[in-house]
This record gives C-alpha cells, sequence and structure tokens, in this order.
C-alpha cells in the first residue's frame, strides 16, 4: 500500500498502463467491509486500484454531521494494505483538490437531485458530483467503484458521467449488510447501543415491503409499512418510498420495471439510509393463469 497526499505524486507512484487499467474506489475513510467489498472487487477487475480517503467537506449540509464524522487513517491503510498491499491511496487535505476555493459546482441533475437524498440534504449531491468530477479528472481511472448503498448517489453519478462526456465505466456494488441485516455504514459506529438496535427496524420494513408489495395494492403497503414506525418512535422517519430505481420516479406499475424502496430515518443525532430492490409485482390474472 502506498500512500500519497498531492495528486501530483501520482504519475510517479502509478505502474505503465496495461489494458486491465485504473480502478478508483472513492471513499470518505472509517473504511468498513461495505468498503472493502468495493476495493476487492475492483483489485480483481483491474491492473492498478486507486483508492481515495477524503472527508468532502461540500457534500455535508450540516456542519454537525462534518465534525462528527469518524477519522481513522492508520487503522484505513492497514486494512487496504491487508487486502491489497498493491493499492495506491490518495489521502488529501482539502486544499490538493479545491484550492483556496472549497466549494460546490452547480449542476442538473433534474428529479435525481430533487427527491429522497436531495430534497432532505440540500446541496449534498452537488457536492459529491464536484468531487467525484475532480477525482476522475485528475486521474482518469478506466472504472470507478460505488456502493448501493447509496444508490441515489449511484444514479447522481451515472448522470456526471453522461453530461461531462467523461470516460469512465460505473461499477455498481451490492449493500454489504451485518448479519442480522443492519446495512453497514461508518455512521453505524456513532450510534449508542440501543440506537443500534432500533435500526435494525429499516431492514426489516424494507423486506416487509417487499413481502407485502407482492400481495397487497401499493398504497395499503407503504401504508402499512409507515404505521411500522409508530412502535418505534425512537426512530423518526425521514421518508419512506417506493421508486422507479433508474429514474427515481415515484413508481407506476404501468410504466416502469423496477421497483426499489428507499428509507431514511434519524436516530438520535444519526441519520441513516438503506434501500431494497422489490420483485416487480406479477399481474393478477397473470397470477391466477398460473394457478
Ligand atoms: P462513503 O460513505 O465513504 O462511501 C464510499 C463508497 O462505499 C460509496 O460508494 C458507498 O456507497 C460505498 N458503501 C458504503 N457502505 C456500503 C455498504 N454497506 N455496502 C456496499 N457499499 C457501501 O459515498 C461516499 O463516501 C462519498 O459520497 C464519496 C462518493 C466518496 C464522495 O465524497
Amino acid at each position: 500500500m502506498t500512500l500519497f497526499k498531492h495528486h501530483n505524486e501520482f504519475a510517479a507512484l502509478r505502474k505503465s498502463s496495461t489494458d486491465k487499467g485504473l480502478g478508483l474506489v472513492p471513499t470518505m475513510g472509517a473504511l468498513h467491509q461495505g468498503h472493502l467489498s468495493l476495493i476487492e472487487r475492483a483489485s480483481n477487475e483491474n491492473e492498478e486500484v486507486l483508492v481515495s480517503i477524503f472527508i468532502n467537506p461540500t457534500q455535508f449540509d450540516a456542519p454537525s454531521d462534518l465534525l462528527r464524522y469518524p477519522t481513522e487513517l492508520e487503522a484505513d491503510l492497514s486494512k487496504i494494505n491487508a487486502l491489497n498491499p498493491n493499492c495506491l491511496v490518495y489521502a488529501p487535505q482539502a486544499e490538493d483538490l479545491y484550492g483556496s476555493s472549497v466549494a460546490a459546482k452547480t449542476y442538473d441533475f433534474g428529479l435525481l437531485n430533487q427527491v429522497m437524498e436531495g430534497a432532505h440534504r440540500k446541496g449534498h449531491f452537488q457536492g459529491v458530483a464536484t468531487v467525484v468530477e475532480k477525482l476522475f479528472r485528475i486521474f482518469q481511472p478506466q472504472r470507478a467503484y460505488f456502493g448501493e448503498k447509496d444508490f441515489q448517489q449511484l444514479q447522481v453519478i451515472k448522470q456526471l458521467v453522461q453530461q461531462a462526456q467523461l470516460d469512465v465505466e460505473i461499477v455498481s456494488c451490492p449493500i454489504v449488510r451485518t448479519a442480522v441485516g443492519l446495512a453497514l455504514s461508518s455512521r453505524n459506529q456513532l450510534l449508542t447501543p440501543s440506537a443500534q438496535n432500533a435500526a435494525l427496524e429499516l431492514y426489516a420494513a424494507l423486506k416487509a415491503a417487499k413481502t407485502l408489495w407482492q400481495q397487497t395494492p401499493y398504497a395499503a403497503s407503504l401504508e402499512h409499512i409507515k404505521k411500522r414506525f409508530d412502535q418505534h418512535p425512537e426512530i423518526s422517519l425521514e421518508y419512506f418510498e417506493i421508486r422507479e430505481e433508474t429514474t427515481l420516479e415515484i413508481f407506476d406499475p404501468k410504466h416502469h420495471q423496477h421497483p426499489r424502496a428507499f428509507i431514511a430515518a434519524q436516530l438520535g443525532k444519526i441519520r441513516l439510509i438503506d434501500n431494497l430492490a422489490l420483485e416487480k409485482a406479477i399481474p393478477l390474472q397473470h397470477a391466477n393463469r398460473s394457478c
């Protein structure tokens, strides 16, 4: 594992490029098995892997969230080293990416930036896109790896690549969960033990939605899911929505094919998100015919 802090060191550090090329894994550190799954996949699919570790200030809408965000560079480096000792790790200060003006660009991502995380975290995706575009332009990877844990982010990045005509393949990687289903997140370590327990309800609600989706009409199942949270006063539900996964339009079985349930909730001071693909509902006459 080779650590560097200034992007202009990269040219001297990188090996000569081959067909398999460079895979980039952008992160904000405090690495867990979710991040490591991306690094592992990138290591299998590329000649060279670059992991960036940078807590990007322009994507934090709440200053307190930025201040609380965990930093553990030494532990991160040894995890990366254990997985792939040939990894390059770029862990810069803000100035190396932003110069003297730490500000987000303005992009138009349409609906992708207007709903769910876009609506609840103003400016968040502008900041994410700004830093990711910078990383893509500086390092010019052939592939970049993102987790479905942040499914809306993944769609925004794909849109960014199209709009900015960047020549990089976006590889989406499945959500890594604990044995009891909690989606791994750097923020989980900030949860109190009782909040960690309550957080399991997020995945339970998504799974319940998946089951109900096959059985009861859409509106009824949504209401049912939202009611579950009445029994969990420690969880403040921000949204629970079922949307078409690529466009993020509200799912309408007449027009859409790939329903996905999305949830965001606040547990004490910590905000968590999760999502799950739902099976396409089987039309009734179809179900009858197969009986
Ligand atoms: P961060 O939250 O550190 O996540 C880095 C990458 O790891 C993202 O692509 C995220 O979706 C993925 N990831 C996180 N938890 C995961 C899990 N449980 N399973 C699978 N993948 C998971 O997302 C960001 O950083 C930033 O917004 C960034 C893209 C680095 C831009 O600053």
